[in-house]
């Protein structure tokens, strides 16, 4: 066997060189000619004085007893004291578009299978590892990396964020030392998605040699990137395990997450064009394709708990007059639900909001030709809650310990089979009952005693969380789930695997959903992200913003409302409607098309478009008040340069003399031609745009 071993996919070539008894990546980069084998002198490094004789010993599975000083890739101990591990290359076996890489430490009793697969159309590659005990004692793993990857370039690309404001993105350059960013919450977390781009310094949306990593866990997890002694930069992902709680019994396994990685020398925007047809194709499994993604009504910004019957009749009616397709009645249906101080876990109609059950609404909303949805939030159960009376000991914890709550619930343990039987029967109960399309699964507290039977099971209760609503969705296939944890929790691609949607965030104010989406949109394709147009003023920012740019900014996504309709003036309305319909008419396009984020003319934008065949959709917003006096011309990426496009602003403002003293052709709403060329190279007039005005250009290619 060649000590190379060659994967190419996405225009990418990936040789790991397996010489030397470990496995590591020797070339990740535009494609490489066939045959092509590097000179063995072309791998060689200088080796400092004051290091190990082997140098640092980086590759992709690093270990200290391989001569590793960094931040290793596995860490396990036995009872007996042994924690040195020295894994060599046994074998490497090939599969159509991927690999698997054995290791074995006999002494250690450890063997691990580093699997690799490269997506043949994208390039985005997912590695994850096997770990065995082959040893007679129990294997404790304090951390297994799905993989160490090498970051090519300095400059990071990392998110933070908080409730109702998720995929906050900072930039920062790690001259030394080690960077991480760990979840302890038991979800994909607010503050910490595990995801980061790293690239050549000033990379851009449209220029620069980045990888984008994004660990596939919806549970605790760590997140490092490291600069090696000998200057290197290491990034690994994993997940967070707690005290003990990873031990392998003698023959016992673990596999990790999934970590996938793509590299692109077209910036953000290259990153994302391997992304979302990998998420469309593989994640979903083009389980979406063919199938318009309805627009939603979701009850919550409009009554919250307050559950009327013919107040959400009513509610529907409007919806479906603005051209709504599915009613999601949110949190405030079950029984004894009026705050969210108690009933999760009783997961039944509330006899005084709904005495004749769910048919009468279920019955109304399907008559006015719309789908159904529901909220639920399985995974909990608050301490007034029948389910909890009957079964106090069914929450994860140590019995007996109190333990913080949040929004007064308790984690259920879905371990133990009659918890999960439970609930399952309870959901299944009520899809049984009703024709409902759609499931909002939500998520709300933070896991801080994840432990069953006196062990922690934090991972654990991720895998039944999943096996939960795969249960669920096996035994009903049509329904549609919407993976929520106050808001954009838990988004990633295993949680995706198994739901249609995710709210991204509870922040329906616009002017942060721009940057949210933006974010948002780097690793997920906008037919997944609910977008709603929520009321005029936000509950989460107390900002107030026009009905356009909550219209807008909603319609680039999986579009919805969350707003009493019945409160908006006869404009509102009339301007709801038409971008319903307009989201409608675009829908191929938008849920469909090439996403590209685009830097706007004015640092206090936000600028998206979306390309297709037959023509594109742009959106200007301007989100701050703008920086600079007179509006620099907007520059649009993505087109065909050598296509003629009819463009036509969709929005011409109203009254535009109040911020233009001349108003270009385009804004006062005639249409212009150009080529892409042309608007890439020279832009499109812009408007003079105030804090919370929005533009929107329609492309229409022209067969001229
Ligand atoms: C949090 C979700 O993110 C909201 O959209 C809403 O469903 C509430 N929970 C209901 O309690």
């Amino acid at each position: 066997m060649s000590d190379q071993l060659r994967l190419d996919g996405g225009g990418d070539t990936l040789l790991v060189g397996i010489s030397g008894g470990r496995p590591r990546i020797d070339y990740w980069g535009p494609e490489l000619p066939q045959g092509f084998a590097p000179d063995a002198g072309l791998l060689e490094r200088a080796r400092p004085h004051g290091m190990l004789d082997g140098g640092e010993a980086f590759d992709l599975l690093p270990e200290a007893g391989n001569g590793f000083t960094g931040a290793p890739a596995l860490q396990v101990s036995r009872p007996s004291g042994g924690f040195i591990t020295q894994l060599r290359h046994q074998g490497a076996q090939r599969r159509p578009g991927g690999l698997d890489i054995t290791l074995a430490d006999p002494r250690a009793g450890v063997e691990a299978a580093i699997s690799i697969d490269v997506d043949a159309p994208t390039g985005v590659t997912a590695f994850r590892t096997r770990f065995r005990n082959t040893g007679d004692e129990p294997l404790r793993i304090e951390w297994a990396a799905a993989a160490a990857l090498e970051l090519p370039d300095g400059e990071v690309l990392a998110f933070g964020g908080r409730w109702a404001r998720e995929f906050d993105a900072h930039r920062f350059r790690l001259p030394a030392g080690l960077w991480a960013s760990e979840a302890r919450t038991g979800r994909t977390s607010h503050h910490a998605p595990p995801f980061l781009v790293a690239g050549e310094a000033g990379f851009g949306e449209h220029h620069g040699r980045v990888l984008g990593l994004h660990l596939a866990w919806s549970g605790d997890h760590r997140l490092l990137v490291e600069r090696l002694r000998d200057g290197r930069l290491q990034a690994q992902a994993g997940e967070l395990f707690w005290p003990g709680e990873m031990v392998l019994p003698p023959g016992g396994t673990y596999g990790t997450p999934t970590l996938y990685a793509a590299r692109s020398e077209a910036g953000l925007n290259g990153l994302s064009d391997r992304f979302h047809p990998f998420v469309r194709d593989r994640i979903l499994d083009g389980r979406l394709r063919g199938r318009p993604r309805p627009v939603h009504f979701n009850t919550w910004e409009a009554v919250y708990f307050r559950h009327d019957l013919s107040e959400l009749k009513a509610l529907a009616d409007s919806a479906a007059a603005a051209g709504v397709e599915r009613f999601v009645l949110d949190d405030g249906w079950f029984r004894g639900r009026n705050d969210d101080t108690a009933a999760l876990g009783d997961w039944s109609p509330d006899p005084v909001k709904y005495p004749d059950g769910l048919g009468p609404l279920v019955e109304h909303v399907r008559s006015l030709g719309l789908e159904f949805g529901l909220w639920v939030e399985p995974e909990m159960a608050n301490a007034d809650s029948d389910l909890l009376r009957a079964h106090p000991d069914w929450v994860l914890g140590e019995p007996g310990r109190e333990q913080p709550l949040g929004r007064g619930q308790y984690v259920l343990d879905l371990t133990r089979p009659e918890v999960a039987e439970a609930i399952f029967a309870q959901l299944d109960g009520l899809l049984s009952a009703h024709p409902i399309a759609y499931l909002k699964w939500d998520m709300n507290r933070d896991l801080t005693h994840p432990a069953s039977g006196g062990r922690p099971a934090s991972h654990a209760q991720v895998r039944a969380v999943y096996a939960l609503i795969d249960r669920l969705r096996a035994a009903n296939p049509a329904v549609e789930i919407e993976s929520c944890a106050s808001g954009g929790g838990r988004a990633d691609y295993e949680i995706l695997r198994r739901t249609d949607r995710i709210w991204t965030s509870d922040c329906n104010d616009p002017i942060e959903r721009q940057s949210i989406q933006r974010a948002f949109s780097i690793f997920f394709p906008p037919e997944v992200m609910g977008a709603h147009v929520g009321p005029a003023d936000s509950h989460t920012t107390a900002r107030t913003t026009s009905l356009e740019l909550r219209a807008m900014t909603a319609l680039f996504g999986h579009m919805g409302v969350e707003a009493d309709v019945r409160a908006f003036n006869p404009r509102e309305l009339e301007a709801l409607k038409a971008a319903i319909a307009l989201h409608k008419r675009l829908r191929p396009l938008l849920h469909g098309g090439r996403l590209v984020r685009q830097v706007p003319p004015d640092p206090g934008a936000v600028a998206f478009a979306v390309v297709g065949e037959e023509g594109a959709l742009a959106s200007l917003a301007q989100v701050e008040t703008p920086r600079i006096a007179g509006a620099a011309p907007f520059r649009l990426q993505g087109l065909d340069a050598q296509a003629t496009y009819d463009v036509r602003m969709l929005n011409p403002p109203r009254r535009a003399r109040a911020a233009m003293k001349h108003v270009p052709a385009l804004v006062r709403g005639e249409t212009v031609r150009a080529t892409g060329r042309w608007i890439a190279e020279t832009g499109l007039p812009a408007p003079i745009l105030r804090a919370g005005e929005i533009a929107v250009f329609q492309l229409s290619r022209s067969a001229a």
